[in-house]
């Protein structure tokens, strides 16, 4: 049998239909970029995500991003986040000028050590930068307690946990404000590179909204002022300002540095579709998470635990420990299987952050998931049989 880490080819077959319709809809407006279909998408995802304000953007990383300067980060800011994540977490802070500090993990959950959050924490610490891995919700009662304790912004990175909840609420509504991506392997992927943040803060919002495009006009000399602190004179004037059909004044005035960061309409007709079916697909990822859990406890493996009574994820990766990493996936390669590595290398002894100083053994946790974690496939579309087989010849592995 051959069976894939992933396979985005199943899942279209089974919306093709209404996806072919709805883009062709989209490709007849003739409204490319943040057209009605934008908008819809963003109501319905606030709604869904029971969020006040949903910003959709270009991709994850620039959610990171956006959101990090809209919280007021400057260059030389300190963030704590997690050693255990996908690179962009980190590079996203490195790419504000701000300097990421990193806090072990748990070996349960994968997720951010609250006692190590607070141990990094120092005069210029800036905000607090979590991520729930694998679509597990981080234990954000302790954290946005800290935060509060010590003034700090709590973003969450929710990349990876659409549809996740944490005690009755969905991740990304947790903390101050959260980033999403809709990279096409994600539990809410386009055909293409997406990306949200949601907050509750209308203000943050309205910054974000700026950011992701040029901060210009009113809304620029607006996020200005919230980021900064410092009032623009001419904003009031601005505000009974009209533009005329070949000119808007205010279009083209820019109040600091933001970037172009746009959601296609095509992409957000493919999201739209696809999130009439997102619960549904996360049910059937539990469904196959509980499957392994149960039957690989007499492994030598550590299963994840999938029943907690205050949090549930929306597994996005189901990752077990290993004793022998590599010679497991070598196997299952061999059977046809495919596996992921999430993730080889912690964030902390990245190459890319040597400079930070940090050395083998600074972050043992860490440093021992990427060590032991194979991912094995979790996709939806994957048949009762193929959980059987892979599940059978991780037995037979152990033998
Ligand atoms: C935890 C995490 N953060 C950030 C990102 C970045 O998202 P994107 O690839 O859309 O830029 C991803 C996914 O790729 C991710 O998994």
């Amino acid at each position: 049998m051959k069976i894939s880490f992933f396979d985005l080819s199943r899942q279209y077959q089974l919306i093709a239909t209404e996806v072919e319709q709805a883009v062709t809809e989209v490709v007849r407006s003739g409204q490319y970029i943040e057209g009605p279909a934008v908008k819809k998408l963003e109501a319905d995802l606030a709604t869904y995500l029971g969020a006040k304000n949903v910003v959709t953007c270009g991709n994850g990383t620039d959610a990171l991003e956006i959101a990090l300067k809209a919280c007021g980060v400057e260059p030389g800011d300190e963030v704590i986040t997690t050693a255990f994540s996908f690179f962009a977490t980190a590079e996203a802070i490195a790419g504000v000028g701000a300097v990421p500090v990193f806090a072990d993990v748990y070996e349960d959950s994968y997720n951010i050590s609250v006692e190590d959050i607070k141990n990094k924490i120092t005069k210029r610490t800036k905000a607090i930068l979590i991520v729930h891995i694998f679509g597990m919700p981080a234990d954000m009662d302790e954290i946005v307690a800290l935060g509060k304790e010590y003034g700090l912004p709590v973003i969450e990175d929710a990349c990876q946990a659409i549809g996740a909840t944490y005690k009755g609420k969905k991740a990304g509504t947790l903390g101050t404000i959260a980033c999403f991506s809709f990279y096409p392997t994600k539990n809410l992927g386009a055909f293409g590179d997406g990306g949200m943040i949601s907050t509750d803060d209308d203000r943050l919002a309205e910054a974000c909204r700026a950011i992701k495009a040029h901060a210009a006009g009113k809304l620029g000399a607006k996020a200005y002022e919230y980021i900064y602190d410092e009032t623009i004179p001419e904003l009031a004037d601005m505000e009974n300002m009209k533009g005329d059909a070949l000119y808007d004044p205010c279009k083209y005035y820019n109040y600091f540095i933001g970037r172009n960061s746009r959601l296609d309409s095509i992409q957000a007709a493919v999201l739209q579709i696809k999130l009439g079916h997102l619960d549904d697909f996360n049910a059937r990822r539990k469904a196959i998470a509980k499957k392994y859990s149960e039957r690989l406890a007499s492994t030598p493996l550590k299963v994840p635990t999938v029943e907690y009574d205050d949090r549930e994820s929306c597994w996005h990766q189901y990752a077990v420990l290993a004793p022998d990493k590599e010679g497991l996936s070598t196997y299952l390669g061999s059977k046809g299987i495919g596996t992921g590595s999430f993730y080889p290398v912690p964030l902390h002894l990245q190459r890319a952050f040597k400079d930070l100083g940090y050395t083998e053994g600074s972050l043992p946790v860490a440093e021992s998931l990427c060590k032991r974690s194979v991912c094995l496939p979790v996709f939806p579309e994957l048949t009762d049989e193929e959980v059987d087989y892979i599940i059978d010849m991780i037995i037979e592995y152990f033998k």
